[in-house]
């Protein structure tokens, strides 16, 4: 038995995260992992492994669509499966052995296993029982089962699944047109299947901006994905050669079906804590099943906190890694804190879509007055020049004070050119400061710019 300061559980980019500043800060730290290799759901089967096949499919559209525009002539790569799913799993290893580095180098304990908590203090992780001043959950989350829909992880697949298939499906059906579907949706579209999105709401990517939705979908389309809106799965069978999915139309209330060889069940997420021993303890829980917590990441039994998936808010890796840093100051008796209001989203399929504070409905629906600046890549030459024109930076900011109080990007590099946005809104600026910003040229960057312009006198490109 050893004892330690901290006992994170949970090694995703929340628990190792916390447990990497917690060392940091000179606390004696231990995480406990089940899995083989570190790094949680992110890095083994889901943030790291889709950015490389979506990074891999991109070059491949790319070569079919753009090359020859180009001059560069002659026949586009054919796909070796193998290779691909290969590379993938090296980009995994060489990340989750980093985190295994990060641990020696921080001397921090990697306790194999799955732990409980018998008591206050006290983290069992198989024979073994540890102690530690304080505990942090960081158990994560798991995909969520539909009722009457049994995931195999082969003809239906989860993530997890969707990203090793045996082969390429040439159909894929895909339920819920949130992140997960879009992403994975865009990889197999790419690669030639038939895909079909059935999603529940009349939308897709609940919580976007509508214009953006609206767009994207339109993008989406273009590139071959098949909508079908306002459809509840109910079941799947997968007794023939394809499987069958059924749904009902919301608008009309007919049955229908769709046919196909893969289904991906991409229907949301829900906190992973079983067998930790929440009940036991009498940790609190919400109606969600998440683990409560208070100030500080606290939970309602002393020297236990709880991190990222697995308490409220949105399950994003780089908010569990806030969190993550900050539970471990405030552990180290500092101040640790998280912004809540400026937590960037984004979506990583060709073009990014990201967003980062309120959306328009929220802030009417807030009362508030705002205005609106807004940039099409199509004035943007850096963007022209990559036949990445389409989408625009939508910046939302008080019609009064002009402090920026949200934005809303479609358009190449997304992901990135969102976080402008993030620094700005963390310094509490105004649309003027970032349009005052020179922003060099030729450069994606310029359209945020230009956006921020668009809050003021006026774009200069549009
Ligand atoms: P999601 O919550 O983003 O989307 C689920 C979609 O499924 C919703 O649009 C919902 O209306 C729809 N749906 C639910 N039940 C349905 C039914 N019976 N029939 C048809 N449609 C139905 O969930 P997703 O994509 O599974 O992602 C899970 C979590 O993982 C999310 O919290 C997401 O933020 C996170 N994630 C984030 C990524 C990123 O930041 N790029 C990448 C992948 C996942």
């Amino acid at each position: 038995m050893a004892t330690y300061d901290v006992i994170v559980i949970g090694s995703g980019p929340g628990g190792y995260v916390c447990a990497i500043r917690c060392a940091q800060l000179g606390l004696k730290t231990a995480c406990v992992e089940g899995r083989d290799t570190l790094g949680g759901t992110c890095l083994n089967i889901g943030c790291i492994p889709s950015k490389a096949l979506l990074h891999a499919t991109e070059q491949l559209h790319e070569s079919q669509t753009n090359f020859s525009k180009m001059g560069l002539m002659g026949e586009a790569p054919s796909v070796d499966w193998e290779k691909m799913l290969a590379y993938k799993d090296d980009v995994v290893a060489q990340n989750t052995k980093g985190i295994e580095f990060l641990f020696k180098k921080n001397k921090i304990d990697w306790i194999k296993g799955w732990a409980s908590i018998p008591a206050k203090g006290q983290v069992k992780v198989g024979d073994e029982t540890h102690e530690a001043k304080s505990i942090v959950i960081a158990s994560g989350s798991e995909p969520t089962a539909l009722p009457g829909i049994e995931v195999d992880e082969e003809r239906i697949v989860t993530s997890t699944g969707a990203l090793a298939l045996k082969k390429i499906s040439q159909s894929l059906a895909v339920i819920g047109a949130g992140v997960i579907g879009l992403e994975l949706g865009s990889v197999y579209a790419r690669l030639g299947a038939k895909v079909t999105v059935l999603e529940y709401l009349d939308h897709i990517t609940p919580g976007m901006d509508p214009e953006v939705q609206k767009q994207f979908q339109k993008i989406l389309a273009k590139q071959g994905l098949t909508f079908v809106l306002g459809a509840a799965v109910q079941s799947v069978d997968t007794g023939g050669d394809t499987s069958t999915v059924s749904y009902k139309l919301r608008k009309n209330d007919s049955e229908q079906t769709l046919e196909a060889e893969t289904v991906l069940v991409s229907t949301g997420r829900r906190p992973f804590t079983a067998g930790l021993g929440t009940e036991e303890l009498g940790i609190a829980m919400t109606e969600r099943g998440q683990i409560k917590v208070g100030n500080h990441w606290q939970t309602n039994v002393d020297g236990i906190y709880a991190i990222g998936d697995c308490i409220e808010g949105p399950m994003l890796a780089h908010k569990a890694e806030d969190e993550g840093m900050a539970v471990a100051e405030v552990l180290a008796g500092q101040h640790g804190h998280v912004n809540y209001e400026v937590i960037p989203s984004v979506i990583y399929t060709h073009p990014e879509v990201a967003m980062v504070g309120l959306t328009e409905e929220q802030l009417k629906k807030a009362g508030r007055d705002y205005k609106v600046g807004k940039f099409s890549f199509m004035g943007n030459g850096r963007a022209k020049a990559n036949f990445a024109a389409d989408g625009f930076v939508k910046i939302l900011a008080d019609k009064q004070t002009d402090r920026i109080l949200g934005a809303h990007v479609i358009g190449p590099m997304a992901g990135d050119l969102i976080h402008e946005v993030c620094v700005a809104m963390e310094f509490g600026a105004a649309a003027e400061d970032l349009a005052r910003t020179c922003h060099a040229h030729p450069t994606y960057s310029e359209a945020m710019r230009e956006a921020a312009l668009a809050c003021g006198d006026g774009p200069i490109h549009a």
